[in-house]
């Protein structure tokens, strides 16, 4: 058992499952944010993956605040316009058909891997097999954690969620072996960057061979798009620059800009499958989050958003990889547009609190991975300063205790 929190930490009522820094922010303005010292720091970090629109974008707080005061929540006993509005949005933008929504990431996973499991039931498979990935993240419930691909994750945990086969990413001879010896699989579940894992892309090659081996099986193909979604990497989706479309796409943190809105957006072969009283959530769907979705989405869409994503991250991208070039103990810089992971030979936890005392909020993944994912406004100028603020830190940091050539 963990030992009980000290009493003298400035939060001893909050249970302590999180690792925080002693810093408390209060407000933010565009991609900064300024603490309770009134200390400011440029935001690469954006909520992780959440602050679409930066901090108090002025179109967004009006908006929020005008439905504030119509209607926050309902019940989906009723119709919410909402919605629908939402809803037609998402599909149109995906290709895809109609849309379940919650309010978190791993409830939208949740909702895929029943929507799987039906699925399979509907096709007469009575113990379906989901197949899934070695690094992946797909939340903290216990099905989620258990399609996780991190040990660290589901210890303390079991029994773990049965039903998934695990394999290695960018691997097409695994998942076919996986078809071979598994014959109750009924989808595949993958995202399309790994995020929390360490920032690891499916190549395109890959994504497309997953495709044809769902449709030549009668798989499902679910991509969580949770993190690299929302115009994250410069188009609408992540799982666009290989030119497929999933059957199941799990959406949330960049959809509400920071309002908790969670999105399960199916086509045609699993739209239906989940029917009145097969699955639900109190919250999802309300007008609030609604009213954030339609904001976010026409915000970024006049904006031009993801063409700024595509731009700003390849320029972020272009940088640190100048800076860091031939820095020893930089292993890799991977990630697309503006979901980027700067790999250091050795654990780098540290980093975080250092760059939060020199200015910038980032977050440091898989132990050793040096993440950015700021919000989706940030400009060149700031890219800038971001690689202007972490690759000194960085450097010192590798300097401090020699990576030893292998
Ligand atoms: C790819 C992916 N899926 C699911 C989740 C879980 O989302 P949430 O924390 O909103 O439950 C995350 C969170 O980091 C994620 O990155």
């Amino acid at each position: 058992m963990n030992a009980p929190a000290p009493a003298d930490r400035p939060d001893p009522h909050v249970m302590q499952t999180y690792g925080r820094l002693p810093i408390a922010l209060s407000h933010g303005r565009g991609c900064w944010v300024w603490d309770t010292d009134g200390k400011k720091y440029l935001d690469g970090l954006g909520g992780i993956a959440v602050n679409t629109l930066g901090h108090a974008h002025p179109e967004l707080v009006p908006a929020l605040q005008d439905q504030i005061g119509k209607l926050i929540h309902s019940s989906n006993y009723y119709q919410v316009p909402l919605q629908e509005k939402l809803a037609a949005k998402l599909t149109e933008l995906s290709g895809l058909t109609n849309v379940f929504f919650c309010s978190t990431g791993l409830e939208a996973n949740e909702a895929a891997l029943k929507i799987a499991r039906k699925y399979g039931h509907d096709k007469g498979v009575e113990r379906p097999e989901i197949i899934v990935y070695e690094k992946a993240f797909h939340g903290r419930s216990i099905a989620t954690l258990s399609a996780t691909g991190n040990p660290k994750v589901q210890a303390g945990f079991g029994p773990l969620v049965e039903g998934f086969v695990r394999v290695p990413l960018n691997d097409v001879a695994a998942i076919e072996a996986a078809a071979g010896s598994h014959l109750n699989v009924v989808a595949v579940f993958l995202e399309v960057i790994q995020g929390e894992g360490g920032i690891h892309p499916a190549s395109t090659g890959y994504l497309q061979a997953v495709r044809r081996i769902c449709d030549e099986r009668g798989w499902l193909l679910m991509l969580d798009e949770v993190q690299c979604g929302m115009g994250r990497t410069g188009k609408w989706f992540a799982h666009q620059w290989a030119g497929i479309q999933p059957d199941v796409m799990p959406l949330a943190k960049g959809l509400g800009s920071g309002v908790p809105v969670g999105a399960v957006v199916c086509g045609p072969k699993a739209a239906t499958v989940l029917g009145p009283g097969n699955h639900g959530t109190t919250f999802g769907g309300n007008p609030l989050a609604m009213r954030a979705g339609v904001e976010t989405l026409r915000i970024m869409e006049e904006q031009g958003l993801l063409e700024n994503a595509a731009k700003v991250g390849a320029a972020l991208k272009a940088g640190l990889a100048k800076e860091l070039a031939d820095v020893a103990g930089v292993v890799e810089i991977r990630g697309q547009g503006l979901m980027l992971g700067i790999e250091l030979a050795r654990p780098c936890g540290e980093l975080l609190g250092r760059a939060a005392r020199a200015g910038l909020l980032l977050s440091v993944t898989a132990d050793r991975v040096i993440r950015l994912v700021p919000p989706l406004i940030v400009t060149s100028d700031e890219a800038q300063q971001i690689v202007d603020i972490l690759c000194p830190l960085i450097k010192s940091f590798l300097a401090e205790t020699p990576v030893k050539s292998a």
